[in-house]
């Protein structure tokens, strides 16, 4: 497909300039005094989320322009294109197609290989959740990135419908103080292990599966068969390493993309068969509102059009998400791998050098832990940052009072951003815990916030597995479009391999000692971790 990029268009010139009359001085409170339907005009209604945007530095000008950059880059064209399955990673010759994960029965493409192995997933997941037949009571998951992150986020999410008589442990590091202290308290033939990976290569997860097989035949393990399992695309390596038991996906299906496919047994097993069926039910209503909703109102579309705006006209670097759920600790990390290992990309489609920013960084913690973390900087520091929170509006637990505060924090936080304090409103507060040592006007400036900083607010009415598969589909369409917006190629990542290699090289040095050819950092400190 031959499309514009982003800077090529008329769009992106028009932004320019309205950035330069507009965009730059832009003030959010006073465009609510202008415009008191500012939040009934800027809030998007997608399946199970609500999305108040009205606390972004845009206006319905603004859109107007984006809307139109969308449409020079067609958009549309390229979504359409994935969803078919055209094959728009291109550097590896795939189709990107984790949509046809949760595609109802009988459509959407490979509908029969995804619903047999679907089927057949879901009937193991419900033998190992008959925890009295099948005596299981800890899961293991042995993975990395994609094949740690999404399961690891998604289960304490869904907290409230884990089965109680099964415990969910993630080992995805290669320093065995990570699967060390898993380990300890662990019987064999009370253990499931499932060895998660696309590939069945990746050195982190297969030194730890052999770690794990060590433990399972030195303590007494028996049947490994029944305690050993594999999601993989590999079916080959997973029985050559002597597991017979193993549920396959396809190439077309992204590392960080994936939790919908097999990689997702973990998540399946804590909340059962109808449930995982929900999650997946969930992602597909975002994937229609996605495929079918004018762009104006399709929330990724919406989303991705503002951190654009924000990284390549306002500059701003980071974005950082504040999930006001606990059970969605996870939830930052996994954006992380999901936005920057597809989106942090330094050359267009045809591999020419990028002249404009890409992926920004993206971090946070749960609210309201991050207030007494860094919103600090967030709130007086001298970066703009954006802040996504996320709101829950029915807890899944009876402490009603808690979860009334909690929600009184998130919105308190973003109005603060927004409103600021100047100097004159906080000469007229008392400060008890002010020096007395110094003037009024002295602790009014160290008292003061500038405001004006932007946020968005999603609001979930309570987290199920059907509003969590749409919420992650939301974020997975998002990193499409700002990329499909950016002209790169958002399902690659050659940028870990490098690393990846020099560690083969470095490894039987640090054995042998050898350090010729070797940068002289390198070497110093090969020879420093050896002696
Ligand atoms: O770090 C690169 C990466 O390839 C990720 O994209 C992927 O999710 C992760 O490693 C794990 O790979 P695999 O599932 O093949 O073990």
């Amino acid at each position: 497909m031959n499309t514009l990029r982003c800077d090529q268009t008329e769009a992106w010139a028009a932004l320019r300039g309205h950035y330069e009359a507009h965009g730059r001085d832009f003030d959010l409170r006073e465009a609510f005094a202008r415009d008191p339907g500012r939040f009934n005009a800027l809030s998007v209604e997608a399946p199970q989320v609500f999305a108040d945007l009205s606390k972004n530095c845009i206006d319905t000008a603004t859109l107007h322009f984006l809307l139109d950059l969308a449409q020079e880059c067609q958009l549309e064209a390229r979504r359409d294109a994935m969803l078919r399955g055209d094959p728009i990673n291109h550097t590896e010759g795939r189709p990107v197609l984790h949509t046809a994960l949760r595609s109802p029965r009988g459509q959407g493409p490979f509908s029969d290989d995804v619903h047999g192995v679907l089927d057949a997933m879901l009937a193991f997941v419900e033998t190992v959740r008959d925890t009295k037949a099948s005596g299981i009571r800890h899961i293991v998951n042995i993975g990395i990135g994609g094949s740690d992150l999404g399961p690891q986020m998604v289960v304490p999410a869904l907290d409230a419908f884990v089965h109680p008589g099964l415990q969910f442990h993630f080992v995805s590091n290669v320093d065995g103080h990570d699967i060390a202290p898993v380990l300890r308290h662990l019987k064999p033939q009370e253990t499931l292990f499932i060895i998660a990976s696309k590939t069945f290569t990746t050195q982190e997860t297969m030194a730890n599966a052999h770690v794990a097989k060590a433990w399972f035949d030195a303590n007494g393990g028996t049947d490994t068969a029944r305690h050993f399992v594999a999601t993989t695309t590999n079916v080959k390596a997973a029985a050559e390493f002597g597991i017979t038991t193993t549920f396959g996906f396809w190439d077309w299906v992204g590392g960080r993309y994936s939790l919908w496919s097999a990689i997702g047994l973990p998540i399946a097993l804590a909340i059962g068969a109808d449930n995982f069926r929900a999650l997946l039910a969930g992602a597909h209503s975002m994937d229609r509102h996605f495929a079918t909703a004018p762009l104006a109102k399709n929330l990724p579309v919406v989303l991705a059009l503002i951190d654009v705006w924000y990284r390549n006209f306002h500059g701003f670097s980071s974005r950082s998400v504040a999930p006001y759920h606990q059970g969605l600790k996870r939830l930052p990390a996994y954006l992380q791998q999901l936005e920057m290992e597809s989106n942090g990309k330094c050359v267009d489609l045809d591999g020419t050098s990028l002249p404009y920013a890409t992926s920004p960084v993206v971090w946070g913690e749960p609210g309201t832990n991050g207030q007494h973390a860094y919103f600090q900087m967030l709130h007086q520091g001298t970066d703009v940052i954006p802040v996504e929170f996320l709101l829950v509006k029915r807890p899944t637990h009876a402490f009603t009072d808690l979860h009334t505060k909690l929600l009184a924090n998130g919105l308190a936080q973003s109005q603060a951003l927004m409103l600021g304090k100047t100097t004159e409103q906080a000469k007229g507060e008392k400060a008890p815990t002010a020096s007395k040592s110094l003037d009024a006007d002295t602790i009014a400036r160290h008292r003061t916030f500038p405001g004006n900083r932007p946020s968005t607010t999603l609001v979930l009415d309570q987290l199920t597995p059907e509003s969590l598969g749409a919420l992650i589909a939301l974020y997975e369409h998002r990193v499409f479009v700002s990329g499909a917006l950016w002209g790169i190629n958002s399902f690659d990542q050659w940028g870990v391999e490098l690393g990846k290699a020099l560690c083969n090289d470095l490894l039987p040095r640090l054995a042998s000692g050898e350090t010729g050819g070797l940068d002289g950092s390198t070497a110093g400190l090969l020879q420093r971790l050896r002696a």
